[in-house]
């Protein structure tokens, strides 16, 4: 039997394969992303620029051009953390200019915010810069109990429309799965504009250090076998398949070809790695990729294609599977609802 074709198709673009890298701290190195192209990836997320960022530069810039450099250390002070980000605006693009240039597979750039703001403009840059895309993170903790679901979700369309009209790249958005509604989240994105999703973000909660007796900020990672991450992407791009009109990524707890081939028959069109690249190495998108390609080999499958969205919510005879019918026969012992 021929190699099984593993292309697919991704905000409109052409991809070799579904293995994508998911926006980490190995991506700041434009010899990994080498390294990453090289094992088999067939595109790659860079970390996010961050709002905060942004906002931080240009205001430091606003106030230096104002008051000069005798109050340039006062004007710090007034943003918490400045050397908190390891790249400024400026370095971020050149260091998308240098992974454009080192590389032959697209490079997704990601802009991480959540108002609508003089930040945006951003997107320009970034795709002046050579950006393939764009991935918007709207990561966001709402604290305040005076604000609405409505108004947060609403903020979010704008944030997108307004990236949308600053850019003629395709533009994902990555979520997380906290939302009341998430279809109804993903349906105004989608009628917004947006050219993908990214399901889903994973949330990092502080934690207390024991011995310093203070809240600390240190970024968990799912480590293989991670059932809950996994299935969170896998349900709600099980849901989202065929619904939406834009393009469906995974991300959070994809560590083997198992995991990508279940997220592919529910319907992703990329599967997104970031943790399983940073606890077992880069190297691990050949042995996926092998794997998958054997896993197809043995079922017969010619294509990725063949199998994308076979076990989505439209394509199965039990669709309520996807919804609380599920919760309900998964808690009573599985046996199956009606008997
Ligand atoms: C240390 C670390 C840094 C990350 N940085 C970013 C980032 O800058 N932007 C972003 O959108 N996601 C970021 N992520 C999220 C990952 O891209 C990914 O969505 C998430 O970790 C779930 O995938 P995983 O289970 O494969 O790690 C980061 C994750 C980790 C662990």
């Amino acid at each position: 039997m021929d190699t099984p074709d593993l292309s697919t198709t991704y905000l409109g673009m052409q991809l070799s394969n579904p293995l994508v890298v998911s926006a980490n701290p190995l991506g700041r190195d434009v010899e990994s992303l080498m390294q990453m192209q090289a094992a088999g990836a067939a595109a790659v997320v860079l970390p996010s620029l961050f709002e905060e960022q942004i906002s931080q530069e240009s205001h430091e810039l606003d106030f230096f051009l104002s008051h000069g450099t005798y109050s340039y250390a006062e004007a710090l002070t007034y943003f918490p953390e400045p050397h908190r980000f390891e790249l400024t605006p400026m370095q971020y693009l050149l260091h998308l200019q240098r992974a454009k240039a080192g590389l032959q597979i697209p490079v997704i750039a990601s802009l991480n915010g959540v108002s609508n703001g003089g930040w945006i403009e951003y997107a320009r840059s970034i795709e002046n810069a050579g950006a393939d895309a764009l991935e918007l993170n709207l990561y966001f903790i709402p604290t305040d109990p005076g604000l609405s679901s409505q108004a947060i979700e609403d903020e979010f369309v704008d944030v997108l429309r307004e990236v949308k009209a600053s850019v003629r790249i395709p533009v994902a958005v990555k979520l997380s799965p906290y939302f009341t509604n998430l279809s109804a989240l993903a349906h105004r994105l989608d009628q917004a504009g947006a050219d993908g999703l990214v399901l889903f973000n994973r949330f990092q909660q502080p934690d207390v250090d024991l011995e310093m007796l203070e809240i600390v900020s240190r970024p968990t990672l799912s480590p293989a076998g991670d059932e809950q991450s996994l299935r969170l992407p896998l349900c709600w791009i099980g849901i989202l398949d065929g619904r939406i009109r834009g393009s469906l990524a995974a991300s959070s707890g994809i560590h083997s070809a198992q995991d990508v081939l279940k997220l592919l028959m529910v319907g992703a069109d990329v599967t997104m790695f970031a943790s399983e690249l940073m606890l077992n190495g880069i190297d691990r998108l050949a042995a996926v990729r092998a794997e998958l390609v054997d896993w197809l080999v043995e079922h017969e499958y010619t294509s990725v294609r063949q199998l994308q969205g076979s076990l989505s919510q439209r394509s199965v005879t039990f669709p309520a599977a996807f919804e609380r019918s599920h919760y309900v026969r998964a808690v009573s012992g599985g046996v199956p609802l009606g008997t």
